[in-house]
């Protein structure tokens, strides 16, 4: 009978050691400690055995209830910590094979902005980065924009709630790279090859617009510069980044810190030139650009007689999706958590 307890204290014990949950420990409760379980039928057979041997049986079968529903009783207690705190008992298979961390990868404007960087490094270009909240001198007036010309709301600046500057005007979130002109011009001296990527702010978001993109901005300065030079550069970046047949060309147009001004084209992938349904002309186009005007040189801190020089200011996210040939039905997923869209790139 005292084995026949303790089998029953040794069983009982390992189950409710090994209970997962309470629904499986108050059926181990219940087969052992209920009614009909097996310690209580094993003392109600206390009966059975020698009358002398009953009040040490009787005792070592109390024990063993009192063990068990304390071990019952913290076991619970256990499973309901476990349970808030969502730390499930798991089974360590070491042999099942391991699970792989995801991999991500650059965001798809990251690796257009370091193909495109590439590619003007080549060619001597120097990759910088200006201020994204910058005074007014150096988005606007010192690029040749007069006081209260329109641009300031063309372009949907962003003004930052602080005191002007005395010398500066407002603070603004940079409405485009061009406002690096001026600051690269006042940190060194020509030769200027400069590469300007960083993000832009506009008050504009809708399906073609996003309050904030990026945009690249080149600037070269020396004596001499012409027409011809930023026509070769235009042609290189065409045909390296885009495929060594395509071409770029320049169309006649307006910008105040450029004089002349032009829009930059780029010829169609899809039709070579000849004209399709994405192009309609044989043409795709990119950008502004320009020769840069004398009053920005002057800005600048250079003469516009000893110096001249080149600009072009495109959007990173219009470049890429030209190359790529899509479409995004709303640019605005490209800043999304999206990964079914993002994973793709
Ligand atoms: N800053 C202009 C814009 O955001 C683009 C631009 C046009 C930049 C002509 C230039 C340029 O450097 O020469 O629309």
């Amino acid at each position: 009978m005292e084995e026949e307890l303790l089998k029953i204290k040794n069983d009982a014990s390992t189950l409710i050691f090994e209970a997962e949950d309470t629904d499986e420990l108050n059926k181990i409760k219940l087969s052992f400690l209920g009614k009909k379980g097996i310690l209580t039928f094993a003392i109600k057979n206390l009966s059975k055995i020698p009358i002398e041997r009953r009040p040490e049986i009787g005792k070592l079968a109390n024990e063993i209830k009192n063990t068990l529903e304390i071990l019952v009783e913290d076991k619970e207690k256990a499973l309901n910590i476990q349970k808030e705190t969502k730390i499930e008992k798991k089974h360590i298979d070491v042999t099942l094979p391991g699970i792989k961390p995801q991999l991500g990868h650059l965001h798809l404007v990251t690796q257009a902005i370091e193909e495109i960087t590439a590619i003007f490094e080549k060619i001597g270009f120097e990759r910088v980065r200006y201020p994204e909240a910058e005074w007014d001198w150096y988005g606007f007036t010192a690029l040749n924009f007069p006081e209260n010309h329109p641009a300031r709301d063309e372009w949907e600046t962003f003004f930052i709630d602080r005191k002007p500057h005395p010398k500066y005007g407002p603070m603004i979130l940079t409405p485009h790279t061009s406002s690096g002109q001026i600051r690269e011009m006042e940190r060194r001296k020509p030769p200027i090859r400069m590469l300007n990527i960083a993000k832009c702010y506009r008050r504009q978001s809708d399906v073609s617009h996003t309050p904030m993109f990026h945009q690249m901005e080149g600037l070269v300065v020396n004596k001499n510069i012409s027409i011809n030079h930023l026509k070769g550069t235009l042609d290189y970046f065409a045909r390296s980044y885009y495929g060594e047949e395509r071409k770029a060309r320049i169309r006649p147009y307006h910008f105040q810190f450029t004089e002349p001004s032009f829009e930059v084209d780029i010829s169609c992938g899809v039709c070579k030139g000849k004209g399709c349904k994405l192009c309609k002309e044989g043409w795709l186009e990119l950008g502004g650009a320009g020769m840069v005007h004398p009053n920005v040189l002057k800005n600048g801190g250079f003469d516009p007689k000893e110096y001249t020089g080149f600009a072009f200011g495109w959007g990173i996210e219009r470049v890429l999706m030209m190359k790529e040939g899509i479409e995004i039905d709303d640019l605005r997923t490209l800043y999304s958590t999206n990964l079914d869209f993002l994973e793709q790139f």
